[in-house]
């Protein structure tokens, strides 16, 4: 089980002609995911969400809060106890195309890794060959065609599947998927989504999701937890369908009315609303919202204090004036 407590982050920015600008990317953040479990961060770009995953797989140091893995806390560890509760945690990157050396065969790159996991666990050379098919085949490729290639040689698809095999090598309990299917063929995405829902059902693997399309986040699995992020803030949480269906604060409501109508949708429901002005990071930190200069709905409280998130109708949300607008959550 992995916890997040309190978590914050503060980027400093150094700026040659003009003063140094302190970005917080991160503001308290809680969350638990249970062994198993999927949790899905959503939010438009520049909201956070890989330096939580960064910051979760040991990357990126917190600037506070903790993150508690299997009961410990890591920044309390001395470095090799630290550095082997980390391997637990695997983070699966955006780009499949940058994230493998294309010098190196797949069998090449499996059996680098698989060789220190066979000294730690004193196995053989045998061993390594069953563990490297076993695991090709679990990620849904065919060793004896794909051991030999290069990387260039593989689709988008492929290429992540492969990065997939290899952060299982280390026996992972849980993969952090960051935008994992942004940057491959739309055709192969929804493999991709199901070999990770397979992973967690199958091997108990808990998923980390980071994406900015709720749309995805639907194929992990009706129990997946959703977290709206806003300016590096939880502004919204629940199951993933009653967000879907139920959403309290306008910007998930924005961010769902932006999704594109697909099959079995008749109309959009009158209550959908696009919003214009774009997003980004006040150069003072506001008192209040931290999305009241773009939100329709904004009251003059809205301004002067920040909602904090709040049980209502089992979710949460961070806003006064919640309003349950309805959209159709099948049309995505
Ligand atoms: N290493 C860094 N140094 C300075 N600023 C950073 C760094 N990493 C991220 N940021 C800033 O933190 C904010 C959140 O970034 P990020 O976590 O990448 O967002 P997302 O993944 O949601 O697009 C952004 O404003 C970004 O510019
Ligand atoms: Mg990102």
């Amino acid at each position: 089980m992995i916890e997040i407590k309190n978590l914050q982050k503060f980027f400093q920015i150094k700026a040659k002609f003009s003063n140094h600008k302190t970005v917080h990317a991160v503001r308290n953040v809680n969350l638990t995911i249970p062994s198993g479990g999927a949790l899905c961060l959503i939010g438009e770009s520049g909201c956070g969400k890989t330096t939580i995953g960064r910051m979760l797989c040991g990357m990126e140091n917190p600037s506070s809060g903790s993150i508690i893995i299997d009961g410990q806390d890591i920044s309390k560890l001395k470095r090799g106890a630290r550095a082997k509760l980390l391997q637990k945690v695997q983070l699966i990157h955006q780009d499949p195309y940058q994230a493998l050396n294309p010098t190196h065969t797949i069998e090449q790159m499996m059996k680098a890794t698989l060789k220190k996991m066979a000294k730690q666990k004193k196995k053989d050379a045998d061993w390594i060959r069953q563990r490297m098919d076993e695991l090709l085949k679990l990620v849904g490729l065919d060793p004896e065609t794909i051991l030999f290639k290069y990387p260039h040689m593989l689709s988008g698809g492929q290429r992540q599947r492969v990065i997939i095999a290899r952060a299982l090598t280390v026996e992972p309990e849980m993969l952090i998927a960051d935008e994992v299917v942004s940057m491959i063929d739309v055709s192969l995405r929804l493999g991709i989504l199901k070999l990770l829902r397979y992973l967690r059902e199958r091997h108990n693997i808990s998923i980390l999701f980071i994406t900015h399309d709720i749309a995805s986040a639907r194929y992990l699995g009706n129990d997946t937890e959703l977290y709206v992020v806003y300016k590096g803030m939880v502004i919204e949480r629940g199951r993933t369908e009653l967000v879907i269906r139920r959403p309290q604060h306008p910007y998930t409501q924005a961010l769902l009315s932006a999704m594109p109508i697909l099959k079995g949708i008749e109309k959009p429901g009158k209550d959908r609303f696009v919003i214009t002005s774009q997003f980004r990071q006040s150069e003072e930190e506001p008192h209040g919202c931290l999305f009241a200069d773009r939100c329709p709905f904004k009251q003059s409280i809205c301004d002067e204090k920040r909602p904090e998130l709040i049980h209502s109708d089992d979710a949460y949300h961070a806003c006064f004036f919640p309003k349950v607008r309805q959209v159709a959550a099948e049309s995505i």
